[in-house]
């Protein structure tokens, strides 16, 4: 963890200034459910980054002589007290490797791309851009980190804010978690995927159903921490692993039945921790199983490649080839746009 702590320390700054970045939401076909230490993911995860779902943060920053930390925090210009404690937090965990941030005063100001309420978590994108934001921050106080010593530093510090987040630093596919299946993969920051991606799954189509609105009942800090002690855990962490290995030539060769299999595996066995943990929940609505159900009787009836992943909540995303965007953009909308809360749903795509 060496190589993360800057190069910078505590002295006072007198400058001051603006920072700012884009990061977007990312979607996992592996897993990521069970962590240990701070942040440490107990089995590797692999993730579309996403392009439409996004966050813009703005982060402007001047001295500060208190040797607290000090923010105010804007979600569409609009004064959010209560994300202050998130953020705090999560500078605590990175000051070791941010000596400077108890020495400046900060205004962040964030938009994100899709609807608050929408169930879509904005901790993957949210986490992401601040860390972007602050890995150029020290870059103009001197940091001196070259565009791939910045990205790798802003994916381990994403890492500490939300595990997710560290994904969504790069484009594309996305490993985060160590694993012998792909080089340098690491616990602490995720990597570009390194291999091969056959055509079929570029410009992947990922369109969410937004089935249920609002905060889930359970969350995924909760979750996670229900995995500890969990009967089922330890053959879960080797299942995502296993998957993740046999997804590596499907990935290569394009294959979109064994694809299909894998991911909604890994979904389903997402789900059923929750259903299987102490205590036990389920984060399914009706309407997410009438829309599994309708993506099995469409795949039997027609061949065409529609699967679906969830992440932990109700919404579906469905997830097809860029090729058949006119056959299954047309079912979506006649079949499946039905099942979500006034027909909302984000068309999204990973490139
Ligand atoms: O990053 P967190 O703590 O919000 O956990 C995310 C967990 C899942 O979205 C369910 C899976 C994943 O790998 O993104």
């Amino acid at each position: 963890m060496k190589e993360f702590k800057s190069k910078l320390n505590s002295e006072k700054y007198t400058i001051s200034g603006i920072v700012s970045a884009k990061c977007p939401s990312n979607i996992a076909l592996i897993k990521y459910w069970g962590k240990r230490d701070v942040q440490i993911p107990m089995n590797p995860s692999l993730s579309f980054t996403l392009n439409e779902s996004n966050t813009q943060t703005e982060l402007k920053f001047k001295p500060n002589d208190s040797g607290e930390f000090k923010l105010k925090v804007f979600l569409d210009n609009e004064l959010k007290p209560d994300f202050a404690p998130k953020i705090i937090t999560f500078f605590n965990r990175i000051e070791e490797f941010m000596p400077f941030l108890n020495r400046f005063e900060f205004e962040i100001n964030t938009h994100n791309t899709f609807p608050h309420s929408s169930g879509i978590a904005s901790s993957a994108s949210g986490m992401g851009a601040l860390a972007l934001c602050l890995t150029e921050m020290e870059n103009q106080l001197g940091g001196n980190l070259s565009e791939t010593e910045r990205l790798k530093k802003a994916s381990f510090l994403a890492r500490l804010g939300s595990g997710s987040a560290c994904r969504s630093v790069y484009q594309s596919i996305t490993v985060w978690g160590e694993t012998s299946a792909v080089e340098s993969s690491s616990d602490l920051y995720a990597v570009p995927y390194p291999y091969e991606i056959h055509e079929n799954f570029r410009n992947f189509q990922d369109t969410i159903l937004l089935i249920e609105e609002g905060e889930k009942e359970v969350s995924s800090t909760v979750g996670h921490k229900l995995m500890e002690g969990h009967p089922y855990a330890e053959r879960r962490f080797e299942s995502a692993a296993e998957n993740l290995k046999k997804l590596i030539p499907v990935l290569k060769e394009g294959n979109l039945e064994e694809f299909g299999i894998i991911v909604e595996h890994e979904a389903l066995s997402l789900h059923a921790m929750m259903m299987t943990s102490n205590p036990y929940y389920i984060l399914m609505k009706p309407n997410t199983l009438y829309v599994i159900e309708e993506i099995w009787r469409f795949r039997k009836e027609t061949g065409l490649p529609l699967y679906f992943t969830l992440d932990a909540g109700a919404n579906a995303h469905l997830l097809f080839p860029e090729k058949n965007k006119v056959e299954i953009g047309d079912f979506i909308d006649k079949s499946l746009k039905s099942y979500a809360k006034q027909g909302k749903m984000i068309k999204d795509f990973s490139i």
